[in-house]
This record gives C-alpha cells, sequence and structure tokens, in this order.
C-alpha cells in the first residue's frame, strides 16, 4: 500500500513537471537540447565586435584592394568587354581571355537556347514561341543589316537591349553574352553558307546549296 501510494506521487509529480509549463510564455529562449548549428555566432550590421581594437563590427575596405573577380565595368580598358567596343568603335574581335573553340560555340548554343529561342526562335529567323503569341517580331538575324554588326554590336544588344527587345546583362554573364554572339554569328555563316566554305574533302555528298 505504502509502494503504490510512493509511486503514484512520483508519477503525478513527473507528469506535473512535463506538462506544467505548457501555456506560460518566458522571456528566455527555449531550452535546446541538441542546438546542431541551428544558432551560429555572427556580427549583424552596426553591431559591435571585440575582435578588433577599435570594437567596429562593421570594417571598411582594406586601402587599395578590389573584390576578387569584380572589375567595374567603367573601369578604363574594360569597353572592350562590357560594351564590345575599342576606342569608341563596335569591334568583332574577342576580347582577352575569351577564345573562339568550340567549346565558346557550344556554351553560345546553350545560352541562346534558354534565352534567345523564346523570341528569335532556334535558328534566328525570328519565329520564337513568344513571337508566336504575339510579341514584337525581330528580324531574321539573316537580314544583311544583321549580318554585318560586329560581335561587339551584338554583345551591346544583351547589355542595353534595343527598341523592343530587353536587355539582358542581368541574366547573362558577360563572358556568356561573347559565347552568345558568337554563336548568333554561326547561324548567320550557317544559313548563307556556300559549299566553298566546306573543307573540298568533305564536300562530297552534300545536298542543296550553291
Ligand atoms: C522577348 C523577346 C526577345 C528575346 C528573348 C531576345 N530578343 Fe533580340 N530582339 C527582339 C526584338 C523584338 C528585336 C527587334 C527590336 C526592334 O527593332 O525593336 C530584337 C533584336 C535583336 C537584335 C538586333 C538589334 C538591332 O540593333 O536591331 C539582336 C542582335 C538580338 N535581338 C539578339 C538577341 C540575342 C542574342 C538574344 C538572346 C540573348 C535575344 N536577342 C533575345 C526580341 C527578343
Amino acid at each position: 500500500m505504502q509502494n503504490k501510494l510512493t509511486i503514484a506521487s512520483m508519477a503525478l509529480v513527473v507528469v506535473a513537471s512535463i506538462t506544467g509549463c505548457r501555456g506560460s510564455t518566458s522571456e528566455l529562449p527555449p531550452i535546446h537540447p541538441n542546438p546542431n548549428m541551428d544558432q551560429q555566432w555572427r556580427v549583424d550590421r552596426q553591431e559591435p565586435d571585440d575582435f578588433f581594437p577599435d570594437r567596429r563590427g562593421m570594417r571598411p575596405r582594406v586601402l587599395g584592394t578590389m573584390s576578387h573577380g569584380a572589375l567595374a565595368e567603367t573601369d578604363a580598358g574594360q569597353e572592350h568587354l562590357w560594351e564590345g567596343k575599342i576606342d569608341g568603335e563596335w569591334t568583332d574581335e574577342l576580347p582577352e581571355g575569351i577564345t573562339l573553340d568550340a567549346a565558346l560555340i557550344d556554351r553560345g548554343e546553350e545560352r541562346y537556347g534558354i534565352y534567345c529561342t523564346p523570341c528569335h526562335g532556334a535558328t534566328g529567323v525570328g519565329n520564337g514561341m513568344a513571337v508566336q503569341r504575339g510579341y514584337a517580331i525581330p528580324q531574321s538575324f539573316t537580314e544583311p543589316r544583321l549580318r554585318a554588326y560586329p560581335l561587339g554590336r551584338i554583345v551591346y544588344t544583351l547589355k542595353y537591349g534595343a527598341g523592343n527587345m530587353p536587355n539582358y546583362h542581368t541574366q547573362i554573364q558577360v563572358k556568356d553574352r561573347w559565347a552568345i554572339a558568337s554563336y548568333v554569328r554561326a547561324l548567320q555563316i550557317s544559313q548563307v553558307a556556300d559549299a566553298k566554305m566546306v573543307p573540298a574533302d568533305k564536300r562530297a555528298g552534300l545536298t542543296g546549296g550553291k
């Protein structure tokens, strides 16, 4: 009898201690038996930080440094890469660090497929799905006017847009703009190709063409 009473009262204490605090509020953070990495130390804006002698958590940029990979578009010598121009004139030359090879064209083809086909269509004639559904019809890339565009002018168009065409500078990294421009050039050539452009040993078996 004595034992049963003890067990019952102990059980009561346990139940009360588990349920007793439910519903009450507290200023203290909840008990977190297994913190994992839920709460980590960090410095918030304007917070002090004892690590530095001046106790300022927000640090000024170290004099004479700049962040990696973020050359300002407006810096001298950046005109070629960002604007597609050399000394104020659109250029057909690729900027330093970008080489014309199969990898560049492949990358351009892939990016073109993502960003340009909706309007310009897979072959560049201007029959993309958005156009079929009512968007302004762009000229075909094979038009003499656009065939005469230097690569830089295509890159420039991607940065600033043109007429009814929106710009793409936030979506497409600058190097990819050159890859896309090179692919547009490949598309243009492919549409007006002359059999003489094919190496002699590969001409046999060609159909169509001149
Ligand atoms: C939302 C539809 C749309 C998309 C997407 C689009 N374009 Fe265009 N693009 C147009 C239209 C419309 C024009 C014709 C602009 C005009 O003359 O008003 C045009 C014109 C152009 C021109 C000629 C500009 C000029 O000076 O006449 C180039 C070059 C071009 N686009 C390249 C591209 C490339 C490369 C992409 C992919 C990154 C692309 N466009 C994506 C709609 C689009």
